[in-house]
């Protein structure tokens, strides 16, 4: 009882781990852990025995418990899931005994034998043959035990007590799912006599003369270590003096060099991969090798659907190639430190890294930050201990150019006592941030989610900035917070933005025009890379994933757990592909005659890059001609003459991968720019005749029921969320809601027939509201074609602020399901809306009518196709074809009420029917659920909008 109570009350660091020190590769045996370990689980800690238990279960680790059948998972944001009264935690407090038998040799042979734990959430006391060894705090913090004084050759026990709450918890409240258990790897160490017992290396680049000065520091009993430079003549490196290569590779984000380091004493030889690179701060720029840095980061937690936080290796390589692939070059770890092969991958890929220390207590702000644990002495040594651990873990990698002291904890006294011990530990890098709004503990200004006006003022230094419409209430003394940032002399990274929860993230565009635009403002990293759906069963057993409150939480944050660019399964997301296009390395614009290309890496020519002209002809059939570009320096362009063969309807220049990189085959894609030049082919129609009703259209079998108006969409997550600053403290979906937009009632006003042309004028309004829209629509056919010509103007009293989701005409068609192909001409193959779809380009696609349709958790609108100038959709024998002035639609087996009502995918089925939406406009999407809304330029007033539609049937 009394080591359990105390592992659970104490604020203090875990007891009885060794001095952490850098994680590298030896010869030295390591012995892993992993695998099925028995388990007894506890419902409450303080009325376990003594002694962990040997329990009858099994269970595997790494992982996660809830995910294993014991407990359930739990999602809260920002609050606390029990009462705050630090350092106390309730009595319903889990805990998992595990035990497993560990097999040491028989000749030990004078090695020490430590045990290695590199995460168990949250606190775990460590027996070791019946003998209590130590304690760990810090879910994700390595802790190495020496166990040499129980250890015996043959069978040993080793038993692990982990409680899911403790005091350590206050410093743990990441946005995330709450899970226990040894979910990191554990192994045992057999450190051989004379063995390195700590490693630092410092290769620092000289800019001016292209040297590198490599530093060696080794701790070994060995008292001298041999030291090499693999493949490199440098003479003798001798431990802790410095020694110049005249001249090296630089490491870089985008190229990332690396050389191999050997170290060997008497009794351990390693070899460790480093980069030669500096790290300053110059001019209000943050560089590398005197080079400003870019950040076109992502926000990345571990998670995988079935083993939460537990991810493998192959889930982080998963996880960094697509970054690669798509264009970005930082990772922020957020909110905790990796594991450590993440930072060997980013080592050898290239990716910039802000590694953050596993420290978040965000709670504390719905109380009014009373007792935070960010002032709290009592937590001081935890804190300090979380950032040791972290940075003389990492400190070795070149990946890492900054170092985090957590996220959204506030100000506090142990804030400025990590951040010393961070650089009592390592003075080669800066240190970031971002939640003390003085920045006095940060090198560098960090905000999150700042409006786009706001940043373009911050990027100025200009102190209007706090005045800006948009700009946060926060405020730091007597400044706003956006004033305070502008006037700061630091540079400037928005450490989170563009949130990606549900469709969107829109205005992806205008925050990378800023970044070009003004050198303070160093880029940022988007919210997040993937969402954290968790594998589970509907009631009626089909699967799906799960999100806050699927888990009988009694408080919880929903869906908010599902906001990234990837799907739980790593599926990429439409955002994804936005994310890609926005952040690429080249900017490709086409007109008809010429291509311009400009070079937007930060420090390499375009060299490594192929590029090709696209000619599409009417139909869609494609030729590619090589193109001849000079290699362009960085922040350079070039202008190229295009020559179109004729029949070109659309022209498309695109960059790839000329050789192979270490993430992606020669001819990955890496850009595009793209013109129209002509019009798409259709097909001739078949001479059939529509019959045309207020009610529905008909021919040749096709059935078309409405047309009806189309003003609302299942909101999104962003048009759910209440904005305070373009909102007035409502959202989008609450305005709407307010205008019963859902509800459209229509009256017609005129039916005039003549011969086949039909004039049909309705008044739209909406259940109990007294503003609306005319419709004129003027219809004729000839020859078997349909023309449609459609006008809406707003009438009525419309709130000043009034915005509609779309509009446009909704049809039904009977009969149709979710397998019906689909043929368009447009952007695709993803969805776009007036915000997104940098990734999307045009062309001719094809899928069925499920491949319309994105998946999000919690239903909302999606899917909506756009700059679409010819739909097709199969109907029997034959097509509905339906060409016209660009349009936007979507295609769903439902209807938007009917895609609002459902709270998870599972819960939409066939409906017998599909409804299209043929919209003349639509609002965009913005990133309201933690962020701006929709810009000003891409919102849609109650203005007249048109439609101009050619409907037919053709053969297949
Ligand atoms: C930020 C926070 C993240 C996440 C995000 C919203 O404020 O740092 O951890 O909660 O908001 O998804």
């Amino acid at each position: 009882m009394y080591r359990t109570h105390q592992l659970i009350t104490s604020p203090a660091p875990g007891r009885g781990s060794n001095r952490p020190r850098a994680r590298f590769s030896s010869d030295a045996v390591e012995i892993d852990l992993g695998g099925q370990w028995r388990f007894r689980y506890h419902p409450r800690a303080d009325r376990a025995p003594e002694l962990p238990e040997r329990g009858d279960d099994t269970i595997a680790v790494p992982g996660m418990w809830q995910l294993q059948g014991y407990g359930a998972p739990a999602y809260t944001n920002v609050t606390y899931p029990f009462p705050v009264d630090p350092p106390h935690v309730p009595d319903a407090n889990p805990a998992g005994d595990y035990q497993r038998d560990v097999e040491l040799p028989e000749d030990l042979a004078g090695r020490r034998v430590l045990l290695r734990f590199d995460g168990i959430d949250n606190a775990a006391a460590i027996w070791f043959n019946g003998t209590w060894v130590g304690e760990t705090k810090g879910s994700r913090n390595t802790h190495e035990l020496d166990v040499t004084a129980h250890a015996r050759p043959g069978r040993n026990d080793l038993r692990v007590r982990v409680v899911q709450w403790s005091a350590s918890s206050y410093l743990e409240d990441q946005d995330m799912w709450w899970l226990s258990g040894i979910f990191r790897p554990a192994a045992v160490l057999l450190r051989p006599a004379l063995a390195i017992d700590d490693l630092r290396v410092r290769a620092d680049l000289d800019v001016a003369t292209g040297s590198g000065t490599l530093t060696v520091e080794v701790e070994s009993e060995d008292p001298v270590p041999r030291i090499s430079l693999v493949g490199v003549e440098v003479g003798t490196i001798r431990a802790g003096e410095p020694v110049t290569i005249p001249k090296v590779r630089p490491w870089s984000a985008e190229d990332p060099h690396l050389y191999t380091l050997r170290v060997e004493t008497a009794g351990e030889s390693a070899e460790v991969r480093i980069g030669f690179r500096t790290i300053d701060i110059s001019g209000a720029q943050l560089r590398v090798n005197g080079v400003p840095v870019r950040f076109r980061g992502v926000n990345r937690h571990d998670h995988h659907p079935d083993r939460g936080r537990a991810v493998t290796l192959e889930d982080i390589r998963t996880d960094l190639l697509l970054m690669k692939q798509h264009n970005v070059n930082a990772v922020r770890t957020a909110h905790y430190p990796p594991l450590p092969g993440l930072l060997d991958l980013a080592d050898e890929l290239g990716l910039w890294v802000i590694d953050e220390a596993d420290f978040e207590s965000h709670g504390f702000v719905e109380i009014g930050n009373r007792a935070n644990v960010a002032d709290d002495p009592a937590y001081e040594d935890a804190l300090v201990d979380r950032m040791q651990r972290m940075v003389a873990r990492d400190r070795n990698h070149p990946s890492v150019i900054l170092w985090s002291l957590g996220n959204e904890s506030g100000p506090g006294r142990n804030i400025e006592r990590m951040r010393q011990a961070a650089l009592d530990l390592d003075d080669t890098r800066p240190i970031h941030y971002e939640r003390d709004w003085t920045f006095e503990h940060s090198d560098l200004m960090s905000l999150m989610y700042t409006p786009v006006d706001v940043l373009e003022r911050i990027g100025r230094f200009d102190a209007d900035a706090g005045t800006a419409s948009g700009a946060r209430a926060n405020t730091v003394g007597k400044r706003s917070l956006a004033e305070a940032a502008a006037l700061a002399p630091k540079p400037f990274v928005l450490v989170e933005y563009a949130h990606a929860m549900g469709t969107g993230p829109g205005g992806l565009r205008e925050y990378e025009e800023l970044f070009r635009c003004y050198p303070r403002l160093q880029g940022g990293f988007v919210w997040e890379w993937i969402e954290h759906g968790l594998a589970t069963t509907a009631p009626d057993g089909q699967p799906r994933y799960g999100y806050g409150g699927d888990f009988g939480e009694a408080v919880h944050d929903g869906n908010f757990v599902a906001d990234g660019l990837l799907a739980p399964d790593r599926t990429p997301r439409p955002g994804l592909l936005d994310v890609k296009a926005v952040y690429a390395p080249v900017e490709i614009r086409v007109d008809a005659a010429q291509a311009t290309i400009t070079n937007r890496y930060e420090r390499s020519d375009t060299s490594a890059l192929a590029f090709v002209a696209q000619w599409s002809d009417a139909s869609g059939v494609v030729t590619e001609e090589p193109l001849e570009v000079p290699s362009i320096a960085p922040g350079e362009h070039v202008r190229l003459p295009l020559d179109p063969p004729d029949g070109a309807a659309l022209v498309t220049v695109v960059a790839r991968l000329a050789q192979p990189a270490g993430w992606a085959d020669a001819g990955h894609e890496i850009a595009f720019g793209e013109q129209l030049l002509g019009t798409p082919a259709v097909r001739p129609p078949l001479p059939e005749r529509w019959q045309i009703e207020d009610d529905s259209l008909v021919a040749g079998g096709v059935r078309l029921e409405g047309p009806t108006l189309g003003a609302w969409r299942a909101p999104t997550d962003n048009d759910r969320a209440v904005r305070q600053v373009e909102l007035g403290s409502t959202s989008e979906a609450a305005a709407w809601a307010a205008l019963h937009l859902h509800a459209p009632g229509g009256r017609t006003t005129r039916l005039d027939r003549d011969g086949d042309a039909v004039h049909l004028s309705r008044r739209w309004g909406f259940a109990g509201r007294d503003v609306g829209f005319t419709e004129d629509t003027h219809a004729r056919q000839h020859g078997g074609v349909l023309h449609l010509d459609t006008h809406f103007v707003p009438f009525g009293p419309w709130p000043v602020d009034a915005t509609v989701p779309r509009l446009g005409l909704d049809l039904e068609l009977p009969g149709l399901g979710a397998q019906t192909r689909v043929r368009w001409f447009g952007r695709g193959f993803h969805h776009t809306y007036p915000d997104t779809g940098s990734g999307m380009r045009l062309g001719w696609f094809d899928g069925t009518v499920t491949d319309l349709q994105e998946h999000y958790l919690r239903p909302q609108d999606n899917g909506v196709r756009s700059d679409v100038r010819a739909l097709w959709i199969e109907h029997g024998e034959h097509w509905l074809q339906i060409a016209g002035e660009p349009f936007s639609f979507s295609l769903r087996p439902w209807s938007d009420s009917e895609l609002d009502a459902a709270a998870h995918p599972d819960e939409l089925g066939e409906t017998g029917r599909l409804v299209l939406s043929l919209n003349a406009a639509v609002h965009g999407v913005g990133s309201a659920a933690c962020g701006p809304g929709v810009l000003p330029q891409h919102r849609l007033r109650p203005t007249p909008a048109e439609l101009h539609l050619q409907l037919a049937v053709v053969s297949a």
